[in-house]
């Protein structure tokens, strides 16, 4: 290897071999590095990785057992661990290792992408918001968290729309000129003397909550929004699935966070057992549908300060928390949403 190459063109050469499949320039970079560094673990990670894409699987893992030996919490060997499992099949692995990335590199947005890949195949959940509002044609819709308007948006087909956020300074006022836009947290809306003429007197069919992405938040608006419904009506609550544990801590320290909002549906689930859950793993976080709502309900109000207590402080346990509690989980895109909505439509019908 040429002495004038120092090991940050080292890398950008195996980079550009790798974008023209130059699988074996790119091996011959590594182990020219390897001979001078034998005992650099990203090295190592790198070579088990071009093993793996030259299709030599025994090679591969012993380069990886080399890289782990060394370091196995080296951010950089547990992406390329990560990269190696995904293209095995193994998501829980991959998820793992990208896990260790991220809580390494919090910035770094590669792991994001692919786990996004991973764990929420089919529709985003905007292709699935819009799919909802055509099956549900709500004619009230209540959303808290309004940012730019796009999810808003999707709500000029119905009579009445009232959107809740302090800051609506981001929001597009022209693609939701239809709706009402109140400029406040949502508790203080629900705390609002007028909040029934807000709504015209009339309960929400569908409710959307999207805002602050804390637990307490999140109840307390599933709450407040629960009593504005009817039997029939449906809530969604963005944000349910962290990707990785650190997404859904309460302190943010990652570029993707979706905070600890993913509390709200284990509580219902244990809580509130007469609800119907259902969880979409749509792309970026998950979406919650919650049917069969009681506007009398005050199991979650009055238990609210021991529930606090119960879940503040727990810390999540990964993106599939939800198995085995009753939640019924599915992919996006899933034929089965229209069926699971329809009943909904049909009593309102009624
Ligand atoms: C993720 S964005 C909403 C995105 C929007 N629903 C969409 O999908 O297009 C979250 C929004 O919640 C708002 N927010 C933060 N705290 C809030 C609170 N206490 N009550 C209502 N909204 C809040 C933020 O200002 C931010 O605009």
């Amino acid at each position: 290897m040429s002495p004038k190459l120092n090991d940050f063109s080292v890398g950008l050469l195996v980079q550009m071999c790798l974008t023209v499949n130059e699988l074996d320039s790119a091996a011959d970079l590594v182990d020219a590095m390897l001979r001078k560094r034998p005992q650099d673990a990203a090295c190592h990670a790198v070579r088990a990785f071009l093993w793996h894409r030259g299709g030599d699987a025994r090679a591969a893992d012993e380069s990886m057992g080399r890289a782990r030996a060394i370091d196995a919490a080296d951010p950089l060997v547990c992406y390329i661990a990560g990269r190696i499992a995904a293209q095995k099949g193994d998501t829980d692995e991959a998820v793992r290792q990208f896990s260790r990335t991220i809580e390494g590199l919090p910035w770094f947005r590669p792991p994001f992408g692919l786990l996004d890949k991973l764990l929420f195949p089919g529709p985003d959940y905007m292709d699935l918001l819009e799919q909802i509002h055509a099956l549900l044609r709500p004619r009230v819709y209540l959303e808290i968290g309004v940012n730019r308007g796009k999810s808003l948006a999707l709500s000029a087909a119905g009579e009445l729309a009232v959107g809740v956020d302090p800051n609506l300074s981001r929001c597009s006022r022209s693609s939701v000129s239809h709706a009402r836009l109140v400029e406040a947290k949502s508790d203080e809306f629900f705390a609002r003397a007028d909040l029934h003429a807000v709504l015209e007197g009339r309960p929400v069919d569908l409710g959307f909550i999207d805002g602050m992405h804390l637990f307490e938040y999140g109840l307390r608006d599933f709450i407040n929004m629960e009593r504005m419904c009817r039997a029939g009506s449906v809530i969604l609550i963005h944000d349910v699935v962290p990707c990785v544990p650190v997404v859904g801590a309460r302190q943010r320290t990652t570029r993707t966070w979706t905070g600890d909002v993913w509390k709200v549906l284990l509580c219902l689930a244990r809580h509130r057992p007469d609800l119907d859950l259902t969880l979409v793993m749509t792309s970026p976080s998950g979406l919650a549908i919650v049917r069969n709502l009681d506007p009398s309900n005050r199991v979650l109000a009055d238990k609210l300060p021991s529930i606090l207590d119960e879940y503040t402080a727990m810390t999540c346990p990964g993106y599939n928390y939800a198995a085995d509690t009753g939640i019924r989980v599915i992919p996006s895109g899933h034929a089965g949403l229209a069926s699971l909505l329809k009943p909904v439509v049909e009593a309102r019908a009624r």
